[in-house]
């Protein structure tokens, strides 16, 4: 196996004393897209959360890149800036396209110039290079979800999480989370979607692993099963 991005101990996260996640033991490795499926109430969400470094688990270790995971907030920050989640809804900006996908890179304080270099990329890349100027709120569901892609793809992540990017796209759009996820992946971006068991999802899978009930199921992690 190659080097693991992600390493999952132990983890446990529970919810008012029920048990929503329980991994033994899980590694992502880099550069691998991985689909986690499982039905509603799996432990998919929670366990995107735990490894965008928002959700500290209850018990158990987890290390990025070889490393335990740091307490100090500093440390994290610079962790959780390498680790871009895609949420299953597109939050928008009731502003321009360009502003939205700018909003990371204003906050880690790239200037002007660079800042439009790397939004025009990111907008071309999910095939909207033209939609810079319109504004967000008025555009399609797809072109939204696309938009929310491109505002992750500007920050380069070294993990990019995606919670159901499937649900209820297009298929344009589809086709174009496809062919970027796969693109991610050549250039060594670790990338972890969930979803229910769709078509897809299958398509860009490089290795699927099945949640029930928060575990593991028994076969996970046997390699690339599409
Ligand atoms: N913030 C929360 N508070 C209480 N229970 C939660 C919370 N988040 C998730 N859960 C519970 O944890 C379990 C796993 O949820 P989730 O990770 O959202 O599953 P999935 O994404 O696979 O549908 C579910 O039983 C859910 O109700
Ligand atoms: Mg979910």
């Amino acid at each position: 196996m190659s080097q693991a991005l992600f390493s999952l101990r132990g983890v446990v996260k529970r919810f008012d004393q029920r048990e929503a996640l329980n991994l033994e033991r899980l590694d992502l490795e880099a550069g691998v897209i991985t689909v986690v499926e499982g039905p509603n109430g799996a432990g998919k969400t929670t366990l995107l959360s735990i490894l965008a470094l928002i959700t500290p688990p209850d018990q158990g270790r987890l290390f990025f890149d070889g490393q335990d995971l740091p307490n100090s907030g500093s440390q994290l920050t610079a962790w959780r800036r390498q680790i871009t989640l895609v949420a299953q809804q597109a939050y928008l900006f009731d502003t321009s396209v360009e502003k939205n996908v700018a909003y990371g890179l204003r906050l880690r304080g790239l200037e002007r110039a660079q800042r439009e270099d790397r939004v025009g990329e990111a907008l071309a890349q999910v095939g909207l290079a033209e939609f810079g100027p319109r504004r967000a709120k008025r555009l399609s569901g797809g072109e939204m979800q696309r938009v929310a892609l491109a505002r992750a793809l500007v920050l380069r992540p070294r993990a990019l999480l995606l919670d159901e990017p499937f649900a209820n796209l297009d298929p344009a759009s589809a086709l174009v989370f496809e062919r970027v996820l796969g693109e991610l992946s050549g250039q060594g971006c670790t990338v972890v979607l969930v979803s229910h068991a769709l078509e897809q999802a299958h398509r860009v899978a490089q290795r699927v692993v099945y949640l029930r009930g928060g575990r593991l199921a028994p076969d996970a992690g046997q390699g690339p099963s599409a």
